[in-house]
């Protein structure tokens, strides 16, 4: 689990402004990567030789290419460890731990809608490279603060995959104005009608994987809840050891007789069903 991934590309995304890099690595890792799961980067600072900062990063899978062995990562510089990452040059090596996790199952014969909110986009490519090299059809509804973010964090490499693409920006700079989630309603509301009586029917006919901020996920698993349509979310905690041993990124779920349990968001999700977490606690 312990590997190593050599530096093929490292490049910024977009407008410089956003923070944003896609980082490709060559390895193993990719022969058994699955959508949804993440690795734990470490990010030293070689040019002073210390173990500072001791705690490697997590970072999800945006892109896994067994063929060419390589896992593409897309992250925002977001403090010290990612400033330090952003710093690799191609032909520099980084150690990695990975796959870690579980990540996103795939339908048998359901649509499959991904809904992102922000950066929570990134490892909903992978998934639906994944679905759509099983002949799934694959929407996208994403939401995020503007025109600028969305096409520096990828909206092209969307745009080529040729699935439907519903977008939502807070200032109403591309796609429609507000919240991701309100697209996401309405949809579901064209498709399967808003009585309580409609509704259920709709459950059976799409799938719904979903990554951003917390209260957007909660609010998409009460929506697919509604239509009974099954739902994953993928959960993010700040994290120690990544491999289970800490107890730092434990969340808490309910299980099916209504018990509240703990689990460990690295070693059990970060992919979970909906329905199972607790959100107000673990959020
Ligand atoms: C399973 C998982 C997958 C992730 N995938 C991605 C990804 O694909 N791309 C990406 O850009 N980021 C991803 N993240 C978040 C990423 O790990 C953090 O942004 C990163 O660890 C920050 O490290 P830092 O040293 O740069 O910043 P720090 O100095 O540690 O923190 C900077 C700021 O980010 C916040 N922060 C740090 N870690 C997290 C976290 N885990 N969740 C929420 N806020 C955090 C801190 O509270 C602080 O406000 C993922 C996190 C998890 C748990
Ligand atoms: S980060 Fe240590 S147990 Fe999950």
């Amino acid at each position: 689990m312990l590997t190593e991934g050599l530096v093929v590309v490292h490049e910024c995304m977009g407008d410089k402004e956003q923070g944003l890099r896609r980082l490709v690595l060559k390895g193993p890792i990719a022969q058994t990567a699955k959508a949804g799961q993440f690795v734990a980067v470490q990010v030293q600072d070689s040019s002073i030789s210390s173990f500072d900062p001791l705690l490697r990063r997590p970072i999800s899978l945006a892109e896994i290419s067994p063929d060419q062995d390589e896992i593409t990562l897309h992250y925002r510089i977001a403090g010290r460890g990612t400033e330090i990452l952003a710093r690799a040059r191609c032909g520099e090596r980084l150690s990695i731990m990975g796959p870690l996790g579980h990540g996103f199952s795939l339908p048998e014969e359901r649509e499959l809608w991904l809904i992102a909110g922000g950066i929570g986009v990134f490892p909903l490519y992978a998934l639906a490279q994944s679905a759509l090299s099983k002949g799934l059809t694959v929407r996208l509804f994403w939401g995020g603060e503007n025109q600028q973010f969305l096409e520096s964090a990828g909206l092209s490499r969307w745009q080529a995959l040729g699935i439907p693409l519903y977008l939502s920006t807070l200032d109403g700079s591309l796609g429609q104005k507000g919240f991701v989630t309100e697209q996401v309603q309405a949809r579901l509301f064209q498709l399967f009608g808003q009585t309580k009586q409609e509704a259920p029917l709709g459950g059976e006919k799409i799938s719904v994987a979903t990554c951003g901020p917390a209260r957007m996920m909660q609010f998409v698993t009460k929506l697919c809840m509604e239509f009974q349509a099954p739902v994953e979310v993928s959960l993010e905690e700040r994290m120690g050891c990544a491999v289970g041993a800490c107890l730092g990124c434990v969340c808490t779920l309910i299980d099916e007789a209504g018990t509240l349990i703990h689990k460990k968001v690295c070693q059990d999700g970060p992919v979970f069903r909906g329905e199972e977490v607790v959100w107000d606690v673990s959020c």
